[in-house]
């Protein structure tokens, strides 16, 4: 049993609904977006950019999704979105077919902890502001590793219980600039809890979660699942001990 201070026993929805989610993470979340969007241009540049295929698991009106798709180095990526609740995916399907982006974005229904697709299937994933939506974490993260390929790497962006007060305190500026009420830090999860989900998962050899400690990215946590080979997981490692991260900080711009 997980020792998380909040576990959710069903999964949760946003609280409040698609089309005001959506109207908010247009206007307020973009910094996030582009910290994101660097992250995954760095994990795409390692594994040799080319065809691959990109999962956003919980991708909520897809405006995430939408961004990547109109990024000039990410044309040859295959690109779909899925989400548990009924609300976003009308809300996300509606978003793309809008953005006349039908052809190059797939929205599906499906659950974290039971996704449809065949084992080692996406070379990329991404979720971002999910994991305290998850009614079992640990049963989420082992799904998302059954789901990578080979040399296959998931960024998870999770908001953290205690951010950096000035992140938090950006962060609440911009949702009360959209009307939106201040985020509820209590539902969310410390990194040492979500590295007892990593534990729970039988994930420690693949998985790492790091903190950021300035800019917007310290509002939270990535957790980073990778199916390397043993060689290359070894390096991410040791060069993570020693303090000279192999990725350039995306989040300190
Ligand atoms: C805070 S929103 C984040 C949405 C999007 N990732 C973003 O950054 O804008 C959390 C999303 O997770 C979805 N969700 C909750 N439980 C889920 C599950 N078990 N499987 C897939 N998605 C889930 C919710 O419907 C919601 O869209």
């Amino acid at each position: 049993m997980a020792t998380a201070a909040i576990m959710q026993q069903k999964n949760m929805p946003v609280h409040y609904s698609a089309a005001d989610y959506d109207r908010y993470t247009t206007a307020a979340v973009s910094t996030y977006d582009d910290g994101i969007i660097r992250r995954l241009l760095q994990e795409y540049r390692l594994m040799g950019r080319g065809q691959r295929c990109l999962l956003d698991i919980g991708t909520g009106t897809a405006r995430l999704l939408l961004k990547i798709a109109e990024h000039p180095e990410l044309q040859a990526v295959e690109l779909v979105g899925t989400d548990f609740f009924d609300d976003m995916v009308e809300q996300a399907r509606q978003t793309i077919q809008e953005a006349s982006l039908s052809e190059r974005i797939t929205i599906e229904q499906s659950d974290v902890h039971d996704m449809p697709q065949p084992d080692e299937s996406a070379d990329l994933i991404i979720s971002r502001s999910t994991i305290h939506h998850w009614a079992d974490p640990p049963r989420a993260f082992r799904e998302i590793f059954r789901l990578l390929k080979r040399g296959g790497v998931a960024i998870i962006h999770e908001p953290r219980r205690d951010p950096a007060p000035e992140s938090l305190a950006e962060f609440n500026r911009l949702r009360a600039e959209q009307g939106i009420e201040p985020a509820r830090m209590d539902e969310k999860f410390t990194a040492d809890e979500v590295r007892q989900f990593v534990v729970e998962a039988g994930l420690t050899r693949n998985a790492l979660v790091l903190t950021p400690m300035k800019g917007p990215g310290a509002l939270g946590m990535e957790v980073r699942i990778s199916k390397a080979g043993w060689l290359r997981r070894s390096l991410v490692k040791l060069v993570g001990k020693i303090g000279l991260s192999p990725l350039k900080n995306p989040w300190n711009r």
